[in-house]
């Protein structure tokens, strides 16, 4: 199912664009459709699916364990699910989770509650060197076990006997070991409980479970509390996913550093958790609106309105990290082509995603003679709006990271700095139609 590799040139500006464009469908809200509907009860509706690897890789791994899941038509899914506890492993079975940390973090979670599982996990060489240190201590609190005893894949994981719910979790920045921590808690006896200070992440999770009442408990206020009551039974999921903001986020880059041009992007998910990349930019003289705002499933979703703007550098502190994560490495292209310093604090976890990202987009930016200066936990960028010339060419190495790869897609387009991307098929993972759209936008690039 996976695309062979490839990669890309682009050695053209992009002209002008004044467009309606729709974007890919959301990764996250994807992803946890399937597994929710997995371990919920009758047949679960899922419409708008991100048809990306990702998702791809979610659907594999549950039909491997057992689960029912039939195509109705495109984008459209059903999903047979049997409840808490029923998913199944084969003896010696190998789980493989392609790029994902988000499956593979959330599956664990849903895995390590699940009775009789003895598998082995693994996935890509990009998620193969992600840490897993903190997922691995907290389902050893629920009674799994890990082996060998180290910190990345392939690890094989043995469910726990006899889970009892987790007393209290601090979440702390990341959406994936709360979910975790959430799907395990589920078929857990007793009550799980999680505590998430001030800088909530994203919670598509517990907007997707709310509707279940016997089963989790949310307090909302300064702290947000979340109770799991396990052993309950879950309402199949009916869900209609919106367009990814994360995936929107880079045309909206293109859009405000491009003259002249504006866009329109309809249906994206708009929740508070994802939405820190507009705040900033629009806190900065980003001219983007928010229009046409509804609730659906439980979501937040509207149309996104941008226009080319004069920015101001952007001051980034580390409250924005949890609710602009992913949007990181398209940032600091903005940042790189936005004159005058921009700061971005709070950032150490940037270097446990698919790639290093802190250290991957300063060797990209100062490819084009963009100084930056980072250290584990902040970057000082320097931008300019005109790159000098002696820099005339951009080579993005195989990593495995589909935002960096789009990031120096952007960047090329808008300054018309030579680019040979690498790999570029995974950005297949997020945005299997990021070509497609910067073509109908007039971007041109070659396919190698
Ligand atoms: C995600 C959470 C974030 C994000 C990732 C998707 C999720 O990761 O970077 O792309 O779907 O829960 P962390 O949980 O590591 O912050």
């Amino acid at each position: 199912m996976r695309n062979k590799s490839y990669s890309i040139n682009i050695s053209n500006k992009i002209g002008n664009f004044n467009k309606n464009i729709q974007v890919d469908s959301d990764k996250s809200i994807s992803i946890r459709s399937f597994l929710i509907s997995a371990i919920s009860h009758n047949v679960s509706t899922i419409k708008n699916v991100l048809e990306s690897d990702d998702v791809y890789s979610a659907i594999k791994c549950l039909k491997e364990l057992g689960v029912k899941i039939k195509k109705k038509k495109s984008k459209h899914y059903l999903v047979y699910g049997k409840g808490l506890g029923s998913l199944k492993a084969k003896k010696n079975q190998i789980i493989n989770c392609g790029n994902s940390g988000t499956l593979a973090r959330l599956l664990i979670g849903i895995l390590s509650t699940t009775p009789e599982i003895d598998i082995k996990i693994l996935g890509d060489h990009s998620l193969n060197k992600r840490n897993m240190s903190k997922l691995i201590s907290l389902m050893n609190e629920f009674g799994a076990e890990f082996y060998p005893k180290k910190n990345t894949f392939p690890l094989r994981m043995i469910s726990s006997a006899m889970p009892v719910g987790m007393n209290l979790y601090k979440a702390n920045v990341s959406a994936q070991l709360k979910s975790a921590v959430i799907f395990a808690g589920l078929n857990s006896f007793g009550t799980t409980k999680i505590e998430e200070d001030a800088f909530k992440s994203r919670d598509h999770t517990e907007n997707m479970l709310s509707k279940n009442l016997n089963t989790i408990k949310i307090t909302k206020g300064k702290k947000k509390i979340i109770e799991v009551f396990g052993k309950s039974i879950l309402e199949p999921v009916d869900i209609k996913i919106p367009a990814d903001p994360s995936s929107a986020a880079f045309f909206v880059a293109l859009t405000l550093l491009k003259k002249n041009s504006s866009l329109k992007i309809k249906n994206v998910g708009l929740n508070p958790t994802r939405i820190g990349f507009y705040e900033i930019l629009k806190k900065n003289g980003a001219k983007i609106k928010f229009k046409n705002i509804k609730k659906i499933d439980n979501e937040i979703v509207g149309d996104i309105f941008v226009k080319s703007s004069k920015l101001k550098p952007l001051k980034v502190t580390k409250e924005f990290y949890v609710k602009s994560t992913d949007e990181y490495p398209i940032m600091f292209v903005i940042a790189g082509l936005t004159p005058g310093i921009s700061t971005f604090k709070g950032i150490t976890d940037l270097a446990n995603k698919e790639s290093n990202r802190i250290k991957e987009m300063q060797k990209l930016l100062s490819q084009v003679g963009i100084k930056c200066i980072s250290n584990k936990n902040e970057m000082k960028i320097y931008g300019q709006e005109n790159l000098k010339k002696i820099y005339n060419s951009i080579k993005v190495p195989k990593l495995g990271d589909h935002r960096i790869c789009m990031s120096a897609a952007i960047l090329s387009l808008c300054t018309g700095v030579k680019v040979k991307i690498n790999s570029f098929e995974t950005v297949g993972t997020s945005s299997p139609s990021f070509l497609k759209t910067i073509k109908s936008l007039g971007g041109k690039f070659e396919i190698k």
